[in-house]
């Protein structure tokens, strides 16, 4: 097919494509012929904002080969992933005759593609998914991957975060960057910041290559996204393969999250996930001594700048309630808080029990008080 980009995904446990191209949603069912899937039928996991959009898009293809299909809409909130949302996106499944010859296709965002990819996991213990993403996060980080799953709630109500879950590669990938047009800038910002991660972890020269395109990027040009897309999903790509299931080098891809997350947790939905890792990854840049730590701190700050995302805390937090929060990450890892440390850019490494002073300066750099 004319203009799509298909960057091969291969791990321990599955060999896939990630598909980019302009109007690739068009052409979905035959993407999917391409590779050896063809299910009886479809269930359309999507949400409301891409119902009649993408979701439609990819029906209509589907339709048009003679592929019979469902459209299921759930919430895209933190919220909605859970067990029961599970359970009634597979009991609809089950109502309208999804068997094992059956798929799903996700199409939405990181929610949507958690939830429907964990569904896909698990119903009648595993059928085809194929993630149709349709936020720039999605495209560039959820989709890719296999890391699906739901959110329980801890005795005292507090959330615990992907908890129940399982690692389950996708048949396929599907990015359409038209799908991004009616985006919002907020949301695209966001994504962004997956996309400067990823440039400190790999792919330094992405920083200015971004930067240089910022106005075109903000003007959804299908192009521009459609080839930022590709980048970033090969950068995943390859730290993927190498380590599928976060035995060890998936781990950098957590560069930012784990400050990332205390902020989400103190800022009560002040903050979209993008910018907590912008202001994330902007303070682990401090967590290493070293010119070159500094030299990746100035790039990640001037880039950040330039796209728009924040480079400092939204409200006055307090450094003290910021480390209480970051330990809930520590709770899940064997009592030791394990940080990604850029020690330069392209230089990160994971480490555990760095010194409690070296963390609060981070958290200061970042306009914590
Ligand atoms: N989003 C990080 C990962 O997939 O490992």
């Amino acid at each position: 097919m004319n203009g799509i980009d298909s960057i091969e995904v291969r791990t321990a446990s599955a060999r896939y494509d990630a598909v980019v191209g302009r109007g690739a949603l068009r052409h979905a069912a035959a993407l999917m012929a391409d590779r050896g899937l063809r299910p009886s039928a479809c269930a359309i996991v999507c949400d409301a904002a891409v119902e009649h959009g993408a979701a439609k898009s990819v029906d209509d293809s589907l339709r048009a080969a003679g592929t019979r299909s469902v459209r299921i809409t759930m919430a895209a909130t933190e919220d909605s992933k859970s067990l029961a949302t599970l359970g009634d996106l597979c009991e609809r499944m089950l109502a309208d005759g999804i068997d094992r010859d059956g798929a799903v296709i996700a199409v939405g965002g990181g929610v949507v593609g958690d939830v429907a990819g964990f569904a896909a996991a698990t119903y009648m213990r595993g059928i085809p998914c194929v993630q149709v993403p349709t936020t720039l996060l999605a495209m560039v980080d959820a989709a890719v991957g296999g890391k699906t799953a739901v959110n329980l709630v801890r005795a005292d109500g507090s959330i615990a975060k992907n908890i129940v879950g399982s690692i389950a590669q996708p048949r396929l990938v599907i990015c359409d960057p038209e799908a991004l047009a009616t985006l919002p800038a907020r949301a695209l910002r966001s994504g962004l910041a997956e996309c400067v991660k990823h440039a400190v972890i790999a792919d330094p020269a992405m920083l200015g290559w971004i930067t240089a395109r910022i106005d075109p990027i903000l003007a959804h040009d299908p192009d521009t996204l459609g080839a930022l897309v590709a980048r970033n999903i090969r950068i995943k790509a390859g730290v993927v393969g190498e380590d599928e299931r976060e035995d060890g080098r998936r781990a950098v891809l957590n560069l930012g999250h784990t400050f990332a997350h205390a902020i989400e947790s103190l800022a009560h939905g002040e903050v979209t996930h993008g910018e907590a890792v912008a202001i994330g990854t902007l303070a682990a840049c401090r967590l290493a001594p070293g010119p070159a730590a500094d030299d990746a701190e100035r790039a990640v700050r001037s880039a950040l700048q330039a796209i728009g995302l924040p480079t400092a805390l939204p409200a006055a937090m307090l450094v003290e309630r910021l480390m209480d929060a970051m330990a809930s990450d520590k709770k899940r890892r064997g009592g030791v808080l394990r940080l990604v440390v850029p020690h330069g850019l392209a230089d990160v490494r994971v480490e555990a029990g760095l010194p409690a002073a070296r963390v609060a300066e981070a958290w200061r750099s970042v306009g914590a008080r």
